[in-house]
């Protein structure tokens, strides 16, 4: 009898502490951290469905849409205001098709040719590597071009290297002179191959770690000073032995980072629907996309072994959802729509990337523009900005900021017995002094109550930002592009070294302190 009374007190003092606030956070300030790399906000364009084709690039005969030299303006203007540190091109499984001669010199007379992993479709390279490094001088962005090891040779990829980079007399620094292009564009960030895996060439990990040895070795910097930033394509999600393999047998001087790729998808062969999903495929899509968590503490685990002083990135450059494409469209061309699920994902990836700055230095959302998750969706001369979009602006706040660690105490999001965090926050100090604070709740059904502990920190006002929505499964159209915007939050209360927030369900919220 006695131990039952016990058992039930105990149980009544855990529903009152869930009622008053189990969740916490605690800033911990005083410890000594890194600086959240902006490229974590990186981006990502291949030659997939409508996201180069229609997304960037209208041609520059196009008089519908506002244009520069063919680049929508409209989508140049929008990714400026989100600062993308660099854009990857031109794929993901196209870039082990893509042979970049083909993509040079005048258009009419480019080579057409079979884009034959998304949709069959003609490529006539009208956009190439002069059109895309434009682009990213036009975007202010850093390009991150992706070789094709697959199906190419070394010496292309050398070639390609020394066009865009050597300022020198060469073959191929003539030939970027003699197509218009004085000044080497400089390019740092360059993939060895993509997905060697898979796509890339079904490759193991002991014969793809030879190959990029080779092509490496022959990738020069052309004298840059600072050196090529030469990322080895990456583990499939949870293969360690991939991470474990390049590790070991790359050596680290011809090696900056690690690629991991890692897609929030319910099952391959079922992949649900983008808009209209049930609470399961809910659970489902947010427990695939926490997983990078667990994803990123084991790989980097793997790399604090062969590489103590964390002189190798991991580098998520493809991460993102992935649902069934958009009924009525081309099942190749992988376009979906984007709602509150895909913001709760987009929050709370990149609360997890910001809480491992220390070894991610880099990732890629899938994709920028009409392409899986993408923060642009286009139809003729109109755009609309996506709630991932708008997740992204609120976040670029973190952007070369330095990374204040946490502690987090959360209810569960339960769904069929299955559990995973409903709560995830990161934190950060800016060059300015300001001390942000993002918050994402994905409960589906229940506002959270959160206590902040500021460690220390002297605040005097705190407001910010939320974006939330009627109902998760919401999302901006072309006739309603300002469903979900991002709203002031003035309702943080500061008090004691201590803010309250009142957290509403599916939502996510950036704080300022100042
Ligand atoms: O982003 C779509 C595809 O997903 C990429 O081409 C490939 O790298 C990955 O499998």
């Amino acid at each position: 009898m006695r131990n039952r009374g016990l058992k039930l007190g105990a149980m009544l003092l855990l529903a009152s502490a869930s009622l008053c606030g189990q969740n916490k956070v605690t800033l911990r300030p005083s410890i000594d951290t890194v600086t959240i790399s902006k490229h974590i906000y990186g981006h990502f364009a291949e030659h997939l469905g409508r996201c180069i084709y229609d997304g960037f690039y209208v041609g520059e005969a196009n008089d519908s849409i506002a244009h520069t030299e063919g680049i929508r303006n409209d989508v140049v203007q929008a990714l400026k205001k989100l600062q993308i540190p660099n854009l990857r091109w031109p794929g993901g499984c196209f870039a082990d098709t893509y042979h970049w001669k083909d993509g040079i010199g005048p258009k009419a007379e480019r080579p057409a040719i079979v884009n034959s992993w998304w949709g069959g479709v003609t490529e006539d390279n009208s956009f190439g590597t002069h059109d895309f490094l434009n682009m990213c001088e036009l975007l202010e962005t850093e390009p991150y071009l992706a070789g094709n090891v697959g199906s190419g040779e070394v010496q292309e990829l050398a070639d390609w290297v020394q066009y865009v980079n050597f300022n020198g007399e060469s073959p191929m620094s003539d030939l970027r002179v003699k197509n218009g292009r004085k000044e080497a564009w400089t390019v740092r960030y360059w993939g060895v191959g993509n997905e060697a895996w898979g796509c890339g060439g079904n490759m193991t990990a002991d014969y793809y770690a030879d190959i990029y040895k080779k092509y490496a070795t022959f990738m020069s910097a052309w004298g840059n000073k600072e050196g090529l930033y030469r990322i080895a394509s990456g583990a499939n999600s949870a293969d360690y032995n991939w991470t474990e393999t390049l590790m070991k047998k790359i050596p680290h001087s011809l090696m900056k980072g690690v690629a991991l790729h890692h897609y929030a998808v319910i099952d391959w062969n079922a992949k649900g629907p983008s808009t209209k999903f049930s609470e399961e495929q809910y659970f489902k899509t947010m427990k695939s996309g926490w997983f990078m968590n667990e994803l990123i503490d084991k790989h980097s685990a793997i790399m604090d072994k062969y590489d103590p002083e964390g002189r190798i990135d991991l580098i998520v450059d493809e991460w993102g959802g992935w649902y069934e494409v958009e009924p009525g469209t081309n099942p190749g061309f992988l376009y979906q729509q984007n709602t509150m699920r895909d913001a709760m994902l987009a929050g709370m990836t990149l609360n997890i990337f910001n809480n491992h700055a220390k070894r991610v230095k880099m990732a890629n959302l899938a994709q920028a523009v009409n392409v899986l998750q993408s923060v642009i969706l286009t139809r003729g001369n109109q755009i609309i900005l996506t709630p991932t979009y708008h997740v992204m602006e609120m976040y670029k706040v973190h952007q070369d900021a330095r990374q204040i660690p946490l502690d987090i105490s959360t209810d569960s999001f339960t769904f069929a017995g299955d559990s995973i965090p409903a709560l995830s926050a990161s934190a950060s100090k800016d060059e300015m002094g300001k001390i942000h604070v993002s918050l994402v709740n994905i409960d589906p059904t229940n506002n959270k109550k959160i206590s902040i502990g500021l460690g220390g920190i002297k605040a005097s006002n705190v407001e910010g930002r939320i974006l939330k929505s009627q109902n998760l499964r919401d999302y901006n159209t072309f006739e309603k592009p300002e469903t979900i915007v991002p709203a002031l939050y003035k309702e943080a209360k500061l008090r004691d070294g201590t803010i309250e927030v009142d957290i509403p369900a599916f939502s996510v919220i950036v704080l300022e302190l100042t």
